[in-house]
């Protein structure tokens, strides 16, 4: 039966790790949430027509390209979604935008905080809706753990410990790809920036940062038999200071080994403490200092219908919900800020600001000083 909601079709460029999810994203949302738009998974673009084509049938997308500005030209799309190398976010998202289009596009939104500022007035200007993909923001976890904050069930935050680490670049055979490009590469980049937006979504603004990024391997096979030298940091830390009074730590590492997703924090109050592990992330630790001594020790709350939107997904407290639903939560704010007035959940806007953060804390590291955000 034909809907009677007015359709949003989809146009997805880039087929790979995060095209895959985003198609995950846009397929699951009708079905868990009431979209106020119905929606179409019009045409994706690949490099190449068959792999264009071969990804259309396996995501389920009508139409296939090879040419993302025909993508872009096509009347009928209304979303460009943008899941392609970093270094292709602001060329795409700019002419998406030239044409009135809404665009989705993945983290980092650009290469250096002026380009996303760019991409952020364009967009303002052209009076379209944008989204950047921070997907660990919508844990229903997460926003426990902010509502807790707000209701002053910690105390005053007094510190923040966050991290996100993984072991994907740690064999120095890894070949040097785009997430090495000497601009706008680097792990703090590539997910300390996932750990920023978390600090920030929980904490509020960060006022302060005092960096560290350094290169660890120094060269990397350049996939043509020779070797390419490498100049962004595999591990970019910073200490923390928060506008709210609460100090701490931040840091993005992708040479940890044996560590795949270790996208963590602790929080520390005057009243209690909670603790996240984006490994077992449908569980958050909280501590209540407030419990009797000898009673005292972090209990673990699982995910329920209790924790919006949760109970979306499943009816039934302890189920667990998977990493592309993350993906599905963020679509669906996304089209639900598209349809009506309100402002996005992250929008360029914001993208921006994590990319300044990111900026900030490299200038730091570089001039060994504490700097002002
Ligand atoms: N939010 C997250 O959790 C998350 C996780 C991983 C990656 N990312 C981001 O997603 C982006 C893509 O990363 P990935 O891991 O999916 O990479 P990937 O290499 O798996 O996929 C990139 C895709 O873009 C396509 N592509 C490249 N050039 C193109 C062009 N000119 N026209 C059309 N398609 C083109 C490639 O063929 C490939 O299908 C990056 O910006 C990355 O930082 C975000």
């Amino acid at each position: 039966m034909a809907s009677s909601k007015p359709d949003l079709n989809i146009g997805l460029i880039g087929t790979g790790f995060m095209g895959k999810t985003h198609a995950f994203g846009f397929s699951t949302a009708p079905k868990v949430f009431d979209l106020p738009r119905n929606i179409v998974l019009h045409t994706v673009a690949d490099v190449t027509q068959d792999s264009a084509t071969q990804a259309a049938g396996a995501l389920g997308f009508a139409r296939a390209t090879d040419d993302w500005r025909k993508l872009i030209a096509d009347p009928d799309i209304d979303v460009i979604d943008i899941t392609t190398p970093n270094a292709l976010h602001k060329e795409m998202a700019l002419a998406a935008i030239a044409a009135g289009k809404h665009v989705y596009c993945e983290k980092p939104l650009a290469p250096c905080a002026s380009d996303a500022l760019e991409m952020a007035r364009a967009a303002e200007a052209a009076g379209v809706k944008t989204q950047v993909g921070f997907n660990y923001l919508c844990n229903p976890m997460l926003r426990l753990a902010r509502a807790m904050i707000e209701a002053g069930e910690l105390g005053d935050i007094r510190g923040y410990r966050g991290i996100h680490a993984e072991d994907y670049m740690a064999d120095a055979a890894t070949p040097f790809s785009f997430r090495h490009d000497p601009v706008g590469g680097g792990a703090l980049a590539d997910i300390g920036s996932h750990a920023l937006a978390t600090a920030e979504m929980l904490l509020g603004p960060i006022t302060e940062v005092m960096g560290d990024c350094v290169t660890m391997i120094g060269t990397r096979p350049d996939g043509r038999g020779g070797t390419r030298a490498v100049e962004v940091d595999d591990v970019g830390r910073a200490f923390l200071r928060f506008a709210n009074g609460a100090q701490g730590s931040v840091e993005g590492n992708w040479i940890a080994t044996g560590r795949q997703m270790q996208h963590d924090f602790e929080i520390y109050g005057t009243k209690g403490a909670l603790a996240f592990s984006q490994q077992r992330f449908n569980e958050l630790h909280f501590y209540d200092g407030c419990d009797a001594p000898g009673r005292r020790g972090f209990r673990r709350i699982e995910a329920a219908p209790e924790h919006p939107p949760y109970g979306r997904f499943c009816v039934a407290p302890g189920h667990q919900i998977g990493f592309n639903d993350l993906k599905a939560i963020e679509v669906a704010g996304y089209v639900d800020a598209i349809a009506g007035d309100g402002a996005e959940p992250f929008g360029f806007c914001a993208g921006h600001r994590i990319q300044t953060l990111v900026e900030t804390i490299q200038t730091s590291s570089r001039h060994r000083a504490w700097k002002s955000v």
